[in-house]
């Protein structure tokens, strides 16, 4: 379906326009799982569907370091089309990272070989909130822009193109702790030692998030999705408090867009209600809950996406295909559901692995929604 929209040579197709485009793509499954209409077959995308399990992502990693892929639009437009060219997906997400839009509030930013992002100067007292910049322009995101037009010219009218933000908890988890990995003890002391410096960090974050959205949207992205990564890291009595209020106003800013909103945590079996809450139109769950429990939790009213462990994709193909074919059972054919990872690929996975589970979703459920032409 997907693999000659691109030659290989990536030497674009006609440019049919994105108007065209969006017309045909308001027809796919992953924009009909969205609004829970139902779909000829279970959609299927991969968080980090693009990257180093991909030879083709190490090969060009071997001559350009990630920050520049990253903030060079042709490339990353490149790497967000690499997973579609192999496997059947039913979207394409933007090659970006979570963290760049950090650096037009002052954080500098750098990618370590093999130990993740650093904050260089992250905020550790309440006094440097006040000084934060309060920039209203776009220039920590303008090339991500571009990635999205550059990439909705070459997928033309087929997969759907997803953009993307970190949400204000998780941006200011790196933003106060300065490196990701462990438990962020530094930034939730630093919420709980000064909670009105808090809040007032995380508002300059929601509307960071809300005009990157925007500006998003605006540049022809389809689907959004709001990773709040580390949101299950909280209490619900915090998450409420001190995340909530803040997570909502960052949606609020693109709600009457028509983009549908994913809105995604990892262990947050504890927050389902209050991140739905919160907003989205899809909650993106991970797989330490029960798809059909977070089902009866949320009520018909949402569509889910997940949410296989990624661990699964180094299985044996048979235990792969077991808990693949257990996931798309707890979904039952309702209308509703996108089938994804419960968290990225993992790095040492293999593609053939990951044909397998595209392919096998797709096959599994064609007709399962009653014959639904989608
Ligand atoms: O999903 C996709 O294919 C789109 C691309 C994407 C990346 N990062 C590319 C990436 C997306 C959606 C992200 C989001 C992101 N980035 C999150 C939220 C999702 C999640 O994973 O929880 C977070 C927390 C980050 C911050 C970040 N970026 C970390 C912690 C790391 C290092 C971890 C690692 O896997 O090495 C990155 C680097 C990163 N972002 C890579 C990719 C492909 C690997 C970089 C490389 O090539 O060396």
């Amino acid at each position: 379906m997907t693999a000659d929209i691109v030659a290989a040579d990536g030497i674009a197709q006609p440019d049919t326009g994105p108007a065209v485009a969006g017309a045909e793509a308001a027809q796919s499954r992953l924009l009909r799982a969205c609004r829970r209409e139902p779909v000829d077959a279970t959609p299927i995308w991969l968080m980090r569907q693009a990257g180093r399990y991909l030879p083709e992502y190490r090969a060009l990693r071997e001559r350009h370091a990630f920050l520049e892929m990253v903030k060079t639009p042709e490339l990353a437009c490149e790497v967000t089309l690499q997973p579609l060219r192999r496997f059947e997906l039913d979207a394409a997400i933007i090659f970006a990272d979570i963290l760049p839009p950090l650096e037009s509030l002052g954080f500098e930013l750098e990618f370590h070989e093999g130990s993740g992002p650093l904050i260089l100067n992250p905020l550790r007292r309440a006094a440097d909130v006040a000084a934060l910049s309060a920039s209203e322009g776009d220039e920590g995101w303008s090339f991500t822009l571009q990635a999205i037009r550059l990439a909705r010219r070459e997928l033309g009218g087929g997969a759907p193109l997803i953009g993307f933000s970190g949400a204000p908890f998780t941006l200011a988890c790196y933003a106060i702790q300065g490196s990701g990995g462990g438990d962020f003890a530094v930034a939730r002391r630093f919420m709980m030692n000064e909670p009105r410096a808090w809040h007032a960090f995380m508002d300059v974050l929601a509307r960071l998030v809300g005009r990157y959205l925007a500006a998003q949207v605006a540049a022809g992205a389809q689907v959004l999705q709001l990773f709040d990564s580390w949101a299950g890291l909280l209490s619900p009595a915090d998450y409420r408090e001190f995340v909530l209020p803040h997570s909502r106003a960052a949606l609020a800013a693109v709600e009457g867009s028509g983009v549908p909103l994913i809105h995604f945590a990892t262990g947050s079996a504890g927050l389902l209600e209050l991140m739905y809450e919160a907003g989205g139109d899809v909650i993106g769950l991970d797989w330490r809950v029960d798809l059909e429990a977070a089902r009866r939790r949320l009520g018909e009213g949402v569509c889910l996406q997940g949410n296989l462990d990624p661990v699964t994709l180094l299985a044996e193909p048979k235990a792969l295909e077991a808990r693949a074919v257990a996931v798309l059972k707890s979904a039952a054919g309702r209308p509703g559901h996108i089938f994804n990872l419960g968290h990225g690929v993992l790095p040492q996975t293999s593609p053939d692995n990951v044909r397998r589970l595209v392919d096998l979703v797709h096959e599994w459920s064609v007709g399962s929604q009653g014959g639904a032409d989608g």
